[in-house]
């Protein structure tokens, strides 16, 4: 059997590579443990000199990490503006905060060509190929240009929009074509397979798209939580809180995830049940994500602005009612911390899966399980009907779940989440990729 290959932007880096921390790379890091493999990307370094970037290869635990750098002019341009303030916004459905250049797309194509000049020496002919999410929508093509031959499939992590907003993207159509060299496209959700599908429609060709939705390592979450609850510093959080229930967000510092509006939500919940006053904190930590981007410093002077506007507004002299962290906090931590909340706000105003919402699920205690509020528009809603689901637009709507998750008898919070158990338990990321990779094998060629 031939080896694993597996090609995304983000590799995890040097210290992440036992325990690696992030969407896609948490989501992936099970799928390649104990198979023969090599993980393809950029090495998250910048070099300005573009005759430097040769491959570097460091095995770990058996999987060979091989990642190159990307210079100054690259990472701008391919990653910071085509990818994450084009193709990021337009697919999760904000075509208003687009911006688009065509030297932006020539990088974009530039950066693809360097990923396959630089891997294809390296493949061997029975290998399968894995190629993940937007960054990488032409890579097949590049790869069939260089002559591989063999068996290559892609994933999108993110949305995937309609016809209706995918046609604002300039370069739509070339894309969308380019993307038939892969054997099998595989998105989240249904909708977002039906969305791709009425893509190709549109444009005259018969193209299947499958929908594959991503899981976590749940047992591994859940014995991290739990070998972990005693830590020092979990103990610190749950002295701190005195007997008040808490509340907890995890994200990037994205305007995908809803932040603002969760806080307005969190807002109305105080205004309107003040019988939580002073009985509630809000933890979020939000680690500030692709700092380069002019959006997402927006967004984090917004924060910013509203954390210390609704503290002001409702604090007392002993207690605040948001405690909000933008400093990383290590994984083993945050899933002691989700075991330790009573509520989960995951409302992201549209994500391709999240993996933050099965990952509070898995770290619960039976005896006493948290909440999850859920967005409609998180790839994982469909999944998950027994959390209590949100239109995170709905502040209102936000403050009504909180309240009836604040106030839930135990009965009730446990049929919810014995429910929410079963369901992230049997969809893992293990069972996720064995149902790709088998569907990939079983694929006809590209035409
Ligand atoms: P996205 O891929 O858009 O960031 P997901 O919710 O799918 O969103 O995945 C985020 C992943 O990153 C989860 O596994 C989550 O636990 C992890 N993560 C989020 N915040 C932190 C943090 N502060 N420290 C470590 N891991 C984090
Ligand atoms: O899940 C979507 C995604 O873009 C992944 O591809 C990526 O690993 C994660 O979010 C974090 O984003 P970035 O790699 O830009 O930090």
């Amino acid at each position: 059997m031939g080896r694993l290959i597996i090609v995304s932007n983000r590799v995890p880096s040097p210290h992440e590579r036992v325990q690696p921390a992030g969407g896609l790379t948490v989501g992936l890091a099970d799928v390649v443990r104990g198979v023969e493999s090599l993980w393809f990307g950029w090495s998250g370094q910048h070099t300005e000199e573009a005759v430097a970037q040769e491959v570097t290869c460091e095995t770990v635990a058996g999987v060979t990490y091989a990642t190159i750098d990307l210079t100054s002019a690259q990472h701008e341009r391919y990653y910071e503006h085509f990818s994450n303030d084009l193709i990021w916004p337009l697919f999760h459905y904000r075509p208003g905060i687009i911006t688009y250049h065509r030297q932006d797309l020539a990088a974009y194509y530039g950066v693809n060509d360097l990923f396959a000049d630089r891997l294809a020496p390296l493949l061997r002919r029975d290998d399968t190929i894995w190629v993940h999410d937007y960054h990488l929508i032409p890579l097949g093509q590049a790869l069939r240009a260089r002559g591989v031959a063999g068996k290559i499939g892609f994933f999108l992590h993110i949305p995937c929009p309609p016809w209706s907003v995918m046609r604002v993207l300039p370069c739509a159509e070339e894309l969308l074509r380019a993307m038939v060299a892969y054997d099998l496209i595989g998105v989240q959700t249904e909708e977002d397979a039906r969305n791709l599908g009425e893509c190709y429609e549109v444009m005259g060709m018969d193209r299947t798209v499958r929908a594959f939705p991503i899981g976590i390592d749940p047992r591994g979450f859940e014995q991290e939580a739990k070998d972990n609850f005693g830590d020092p510093e979990v103990r610190r959080l749950r002295e701190s809180l005195r007997g008040r229930k808490l509340i907890i967000g995890v994200d990037r510092l994205d305007y995908s995830k809803g932040l603002l509006e969760r806080l307005h939500g969190y807002e109305a919940l105080l205004k309107r049940f003040p019988e939580h006053l002073r009985g509630v904190v809000f933890v979020q930590i939000a680690p500030p994500s692709r700092e380069g981007v002019a959006n997402y410093q927006a967004l984090r002077r917004e924060l910013d602005e509203l954390v210390g506007f609704i503290n002001g507004k409702h604090a007392d002299f002993d207690w605040t009612p948001i405690r909000y962290l933008t400093q990383p906090v290590p994984r083993h931590l945050l899933a002691a911390f989700h075991r330790l909340a009573d509520v989960a706000l995951v409302t992201p105003l549209r994500d391709g899966m999240n993996l933050v919402a099965k990952e509070f699920v898995a770290a619960q205690d039976d005896a006493d399980p948290g909440v999850l509020i859920l967005s409609h528009f998180a790839g994982a809603a469909p999944d998950m009907p027994e959390a209590l689901l949100v239109n995170p637009y709905d502040t209102d709507e936000i403050a009504d779940a909180l309240h009836q998750a604040l106030t839930m008898s135990l009965v009730a919070r446990q049929n919810r989440w014995r429910a929410l158990r079963a369901e992230v338990g049997l969809n893992t990321a293990a069972e996720w990729a064995k149902r790709f990779l088998s569907t990939l094998e079983a694929s006809a060629p590209s035409s």
